[in-house]
């Protein structure tokens, strides 16, 4: 007698018709190969190679070796019927010192993938930038120093001449709070530097890198490109509506969230982040004329990512509460000018990184982006979750508690969409399970699991149940 197990009933929410569903992953967390085509290192690989920096003292080095497997990597997005990728292209692979002519065998990586991912019916999106800074650029003083800004826009130049012909839509930069912020103020990601004045001043050229590349890609591409940015945006909630608590709310959106999308979205910088800071930076000599301009070209899509929300209160208002670091660790503040705000951990349950599960603050920071700009079409560019997976006898993965999330960060997105906003595509974050920065291999993203002994791929429970989704366009009632 066969067993036949019940098919799965849809009758949830659907998607717009042409939403892409994707995946999406980062270099130097999966490639490895980091001395390949004169690939030189980037701020990350000196930085796993210090000890102390990252648990366990894992690197990148291998990686999970995507350099030498994405045929097989193509394969795995194929089988789940990926309609869209997200990958970032190195910049030390493509442009060792970050000057200069391109590496064409480094290209040709490039090339290879997404030729790979167009004949099986998967578009690709490309990431500029997620993090690794060529080493020779943080020398010459890093995204604090107004130069590499310049220096990105090259290396967008070079990436869409070589590239334009098969991607279409690209992101500038990944998440630069945390390459501002995290790099270069709390110092718990590369390269580790721990001033608050650099840490804005960071966060100034990365927005004026955005802006230089935005032209350099429409120059490039002036019919082809839909040009977006990834930003991770804090959906911020006070503790209580105590008005110390909004005031802490309304700095963290400052310097969190309001830095980017200021410049970028709204014409610039806004007066209270101006206020709050103006003891650590001379804004009116890091602005430069005609900076602005730069900044706040158009874009046509945003790029959210999201996994938890921010629960904030005012140091003083939170003496006796348990809290939280508010962000990665770190003995510094990531949060320049808000540094007596505390921070909390939302009631329920967590993920392995413990940030708390709560798919409503997917919801409210889509409807947000839509009433605020509403114009302007979104992308989910990341969404997704650790936890603690047991690998089963058969090598296989149950893992109910990442299906869970996924289905409820899945229906958030669908409950903006019925409530109008234009999200164009969810990319489940990760692919594979990879290096993920300062934890290292600790904390496991995938929706594929990776034996990191044998490097060989096992699509997870979540995997298959993503796949479903996909086919069908809904969630599963
Ligand atoms: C955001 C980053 O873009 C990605 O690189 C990281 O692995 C995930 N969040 C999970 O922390």
């Amino acid at each position: 007698m066969t067993v036949t197990e019940p098919s799965t009933i849809h009758t949830g929410p659907a998607f717009p018709s042409g939403f892409a569903w994707g995946a999406a992953t980062a270099a130097y967390q999966i490639e490895g190969a980091v001395t390949e085509n004169g690939r030189t290192p980037s701020i990350w690989d000196t930085f796993s190679h210090t000890p102390g920096k990252v648990a366990g003292g894992d690197t990148g080095d291998i990686a999970v070796d995507h350099f030498h497997r994405f045929r097989e990597d193509v394969r795995l997005m194929a089988e789940l019927g990926l309609t869209s990728y997200r990958f970032s292209l190195s910049w030390p692979r493509i442009q060792p010192t970050g000057r200069g002519p391109a590496v064409e065998s480094g290209l040709d990586f490039y090339r290879a993938l997404t030729d790979e991912l167009l004949a099986h019916g998967i578009t690709p999106v490309a990431t500029l930038y997620h993090w690794d800074l060529p080493q020779h650029l943080e020398e010459l003083g890093g995204w604090p120093a107004r130069d590499t800004a310049y220096r990105f826009a090259d290396y967008a130049a070079l990436a869409a001449e070589a590239l334009g012909d098969r991607v279409a839509t690209w992101t500038t930069l990944n998440e630069p709070w945390c390459s501002a912020f995290l790099g270069y103020g709390s110092g718990v990601h590369a390269p580790g530097r721990t001033d608050p004045a650099d840490a804005l001043k960071a966060a100034h050229h990365l927005n004026l890198g955005h802006g230089l590349a935005v032209g350099a890609l429409r120059a490039a591409l002036p019919r082809t490109a839909q040009l977006a940015v990834s930003l991770n945006l804090h959906q911020i909630r006070p503790l209580t509506d105590h008005p110390d608590d909004l005031a802490a709310a309304r700095r963290i959106d400052a310097v969190g969230n309001r830095v980017f999308t200021g410049p970028m979205l709204n014409g610039g910088y806004p007066a209270d982040l101006l206020a709050d800071t103006a003891h650590l930076v001379d804004w009116d000599t890091l602005v430069q004329p005609g900076d602005q301009a730069e900044i706040g070209r158009p874009i046509d899509l945003l790029g959210i990512n999201y996994y938890t929300p921010t629960v904030v209160s005012s140091a003083e208002n939170a003496k006796d509460l348990p809290r939280h670091d508010g962000h990665g660790g770190g003995d510094q503040s990531p949060w320049p000018g808000a540094e007596d705000v505390a921070f909390h951990l939302a009631a329920g349950e967590r993920t392995a990184m413990d940030w708390p599960i709560d798919p409503t603050g997917l919801t409210d920071l889509l409807l947000d982006v839509h009433r605020t700009h509403p114009g302007l079409p979104m992308l989910v560019t990341e969404n997704g979750a650790a936890f603690e997976d047991v690998v089963g006898p058969d090598g296989t993965v149950d893992d109910q508690d990442r299906i869970a999330y996924l289905h409820g960060h899945l229906a958030a997105v669908a409950d903006a969409v019925a409530a109008g906003a234009d999200v164009r595509g969810y990319y489940l974050w990760s692919l594979l399970d990879n290096f993920e920065w300062a934890y290292g291999y600790a904390k496991r993203f995938g929706a594929v699991h990776v034996d990191y002994a044998t490097l060989a791929r096992t699509p997870k429970a979540s995997a298959r149940w993503y796949a479903e989704v996909i086919r069908t366009g809904t969630l599963p009632g």
